[in-house]
Order: C-alpha cells, then structure tokens, then sequence
C-alpha cells in the first residue's frame, strides 16, 4: 500500500484510496492553496461538492498545478434542489464550468432525501450522463440499505461507490457488509471524526499514536486504509494534509485493528439520512 494505491471500482475505473475533502474550506484563497499543497504532497483525489462552494477555488487549483487531467480523480456532489430528472444535466454542466473540466471522475447523489421520493429518477439521469461521457463513475452518498435497494429494484446500474459518515466511532459495520456483497465500495467522510467530534483525543487512539509514533489523525487513517476504505480527511492546513498522507511508513497490527473496533458508539456526528431533507 502507498499514496499511490488505487481501488478498482464496480465499473472498471479506479479510485485514489487516500484523497483530500474539502468540506468547509472557502471557496477563494483557502480552497485554492489547501489543494495545491495536496496534490504536491502526492494527493491524486480530491473530494468537494456543488454545496460547499468552492468549486470554482478547486478548479483554479487543478489548473495551476500543471498535472496531468488523465492522472486526477475529482469527485462532485449534485445537491438535494437539483434532485429531479430535469435538473440533474444543467446541475452537473454548471459543476463541471465551474472546475473548469469537461469530465468528473465521479459524481454522487449528495442525500437520498427519501421524503421526496426523487432519488430513483435522480440516479437513472446519472446513468445517462455516464453513457455521454461527462462522468467516468456514478455513486451516491449517504445512502442506506433500503435506499441502495430502492436502485436495486428499479434500475440495473448499483453505484460505484457510497460515501458515508464513517470513523471509529461509527463504523457502519452492517452497511459495508451490504455493499461488500453487491460490490459498492464504501468511502468514509468525516473519517477523523470532522472539526466537532473529539475523536483524535480518544485515550486509546493518543495511547496507539504514541505506540507507533504517529498522531491519532495518522492511527485513524491507517485504520480506514486496511479496512480497504477510501479515506478523504479534510484540512486546509499545509502540515496537517502533509501528515495525513505520511501513513504508509507503518502498519496497525491485527489486535489494535480490533482494539479501534471496539470503539463503535453507534452515534453518528452528522445528519441521520432518513430524515434528512433538507434543500
Ligand atoms: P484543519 O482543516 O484546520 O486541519 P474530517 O476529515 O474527519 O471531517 O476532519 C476534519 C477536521 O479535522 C478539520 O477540522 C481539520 O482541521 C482537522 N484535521 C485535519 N487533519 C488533522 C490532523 N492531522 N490532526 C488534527 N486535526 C486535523
């Protein structure tokens, strides 16, 4: 495993196992510096979405870096309003001016958003934007089971990928046995457990850090990467997104791979997806 390690996808792409969020980072100067710096520490992957608003920072930063468009992997986010057969293509084109590209690497369904029952007709526009070439993969975010076998039944095209609230605290053991079965590969936001949820400060996270001599944030990482997830902490901090990709000098041995198991809480930090609708 290493900074470079790819994850192959149900529909034959690969992803970036480690990449760089960049929920809440501002859309001018600090989203535009936050992803130079990653992609010259060697982040491939860089994870935003049409509600942050900083779109347009991320692709002036594409820009400027002179790196090759075949070697990035950027994912986007349609946002809840633009759910609906209709809107879905002028949400997407308006994305992809935005980043200043004419692809996305993947696009997800940002919340199912149940209780408007648009999810459904919202994934089969993705498939079609797929077909044409304007998206390599389609996933969704925040999905359930139940919403993941609502695709099920009414398409035959499972996401590629969905990403959910995931980190030690709430691990969602029995949805990634779901998609471990209908190959859907899970990707863990919020996976340091974001800005609010004290996670780094967990007395056997500090005690393992100390261990290996790496920092909680670094434990945590490694932890998602054996567990075969894709992993995208956020920072805006040119020392901490050099820290979080500086995981491949060493590995969590079995039992402490269980012992952060034995973490789970069974709460989530984050909006619950069946009831939340907003847009
Ligand atoms: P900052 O952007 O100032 O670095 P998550 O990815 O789980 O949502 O967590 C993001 C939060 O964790 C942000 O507040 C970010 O702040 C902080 N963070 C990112 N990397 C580290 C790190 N290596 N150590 C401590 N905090 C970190």
């Amino acid at each position: 495993m290493s900074s470079t390690t790819t994850i192959s996808l149900n529909d034959s792409n690969a992803i970036p196992q480690l990449g760089l969020g960049v929920w809440k980072a501002d859309g001018g100067q600090e989203v535009e510096q936050a992803v130079l710096h990653a992609l010259s520490a060697g982040y491939r992957l860089i994870d935003t979405a049409m509600v942050y608003q900083n779109e347009d920072g991320v692709g002036r930063a594409i820009a400027q870096s002179g790196i090759d468009r075949q070697e990035l992997f950027i994912t986007t986010k349609l946002w809840n309003s633009d759910q609906g057969a209709d809107k879905v293509r002028p949400a997407l084109l308006a994305s992809l001016e935005r980043l200043k590209l004419d692809y996305v690497d993947l696009y997800l369904i940002h919340w199912p958003m149940p209780a408007r029952g648009l999810y459904v007709e919202t994934w089969k526009e993705l498939i079609k934007l797929q077909s044409e070439g304007l998206i390599k993969t389609i996933g969704v975010s925040n999905f359930n089971i139940e919403h993941l076998e609502e695709l099920k039944k009414h398409t035959s095209v499972l996401p590629a990928v969905n990403q959910v609230e995931l980190h030690p605290y709430f691990q969602q053991r029995e949805l990634r046995e779901y998609c471990h079965a209908n190959s859907i590969r899970v990707e863990s936001w919020s996976p340091i457990g974001g800005s609010t949820g004290d996670l780094l400060n967990n007395d056997t996270l500090q005690e393992l850090a100390a261990k290996y001599g790496k920092s909680p944030a670094q434990v945590v990482i490694r932890w998602h990467l054996q567990h075969g997830l894709i992993v995208i902490p956020k920072s805006t901090n040119q020392s901490r997104i050099q820290e979080n990709i500086d995981v491949f000098d060493f590995e969590l041995s079995s039992e402490h791979m269980v012992l952060i198991d034995s973490l789970e809480t069974g709460k989530r930090f984050g909006p619950d997806p069946a009831s939340m609708n907003i847009h």
